[in-house]
């Protein structure tokens, strides 16, 4: 860009905020039709406004588990997406976002993104003749076989002992390392093993075993593989000291 065009750029940009800023003098009807923000019903934007940040752009690619699965859909459904929604996942960053929990979003609007969700994400769902696992585990998981289980479907990716993934930067990422455990719930690991990230090359829990070996994974394996993870978290993760320095009291 040119500097003659730069400034037309700037003048026509500063004529658009004027004229955008009469039509906002009081007095003047608002253009926009939902002015206030428990109005806004349109799924795009509350989940821009809500939730990309953490969940990314069209619910991938993000930090949090990526929502735009067509599996994790399935098996979370309508009243899991929504009451999740409403009440948030307590000691993670998932925050509640219903107004009972001190959340901004009416059960109205908290509706149209758990719908607009599977709507929008969820549409190619599983192929027929499919049985998904329960969302929520069932019974208690035994961390000893969970280890076997580990070996068995997550290994070939995770390492043995969880400790690695090589990622494209060429880093290795941890599983089972307190600091990254500390974040995440149980169910939040389930919900990760069972609908796995196409995006990332994880497999869902119909896994990646192949040949004669081939087989998804069990309700109870993966409630056994989640009880694992879990025993390797620490009470206080990061903290070097078993208990606060005396000095620091
Ligand atoms: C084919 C390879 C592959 C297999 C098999 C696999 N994963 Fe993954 N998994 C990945 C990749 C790639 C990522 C994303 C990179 C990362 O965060 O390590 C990932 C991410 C994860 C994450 C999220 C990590 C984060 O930072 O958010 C968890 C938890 C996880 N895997 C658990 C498992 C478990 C448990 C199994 C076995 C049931 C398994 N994975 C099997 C490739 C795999
Ligand atoms: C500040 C970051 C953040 C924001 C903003 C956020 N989330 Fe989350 N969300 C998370 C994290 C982290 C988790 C994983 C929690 C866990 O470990 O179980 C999560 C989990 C979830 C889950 C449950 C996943 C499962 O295991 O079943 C749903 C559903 C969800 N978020 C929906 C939303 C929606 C809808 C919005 C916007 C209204 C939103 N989130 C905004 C961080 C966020």
């Amino acid at each position: 860009m040119n500097v003659r065009t730069l400034t037309f750029a700037l003048f026509t940009g500063s004529l658009g905020l004027a004229i955008a800023g009469c039509s906002n003098a009081p007095g003047k009807p608002k253009l926009e039709a939902a002015s206030r923000p428990d109005e806004v019903l349109d799924f795009p934007t509350l989940y821009k406004q809500n939730c990309a940040g953490c969940h990314g752009e069209g619910g991938r690619h993000s930090a949090a588990i990526s929502l735009a699965n067509p599996v994790y859909l399935a098996t979370a459904g309508f009243d899991n997406l929504q009451r999740i929604t409403a009440a948030g996942v307590f000691d993670t960053l998932m925050p509640p976002f219903g107004r009972k929990a001190g959340g901004s979003l009416t059960d109205a609007q908290i509706a149209v993104l758990a719908r607009g969700m599977i709507n929008a994400w969820g549409r190619s769902g599983t192929p027929a003749g499919v049985t998904l696992l329960p969302y929520a585990s069932q019974g208690k998981g035994n961390p000893a076989q969970g280890q076997r289980a580990f070996a068995t479907f997550c290994a070939s990716c995770h390492g043995s002992d969880g400790t690695g993934t090589k990622l494209k930067t060429g880093q290795q990422a941890s599983i089972v390392d307190p600091a990254y455990l500390a974040l995440v719930s149980d169910q939040g690991l389930r919900s990760m093993i069972i609908a796995g990230d196409p995006d990332l090359g994880m497999p869902d829990w119909r896994s990646d075993l192949t040949g004669a070996n081939a087989r998804p994974m069990t309700d109870q394996e993966v409630t056994d593989i989640v009880a694992w993870m879990a025993s390797n978290r620490t009470s206080n993760p990061g903290q070097p000291y078993p208990q606060q320095p005396q000095s620091l009291k």
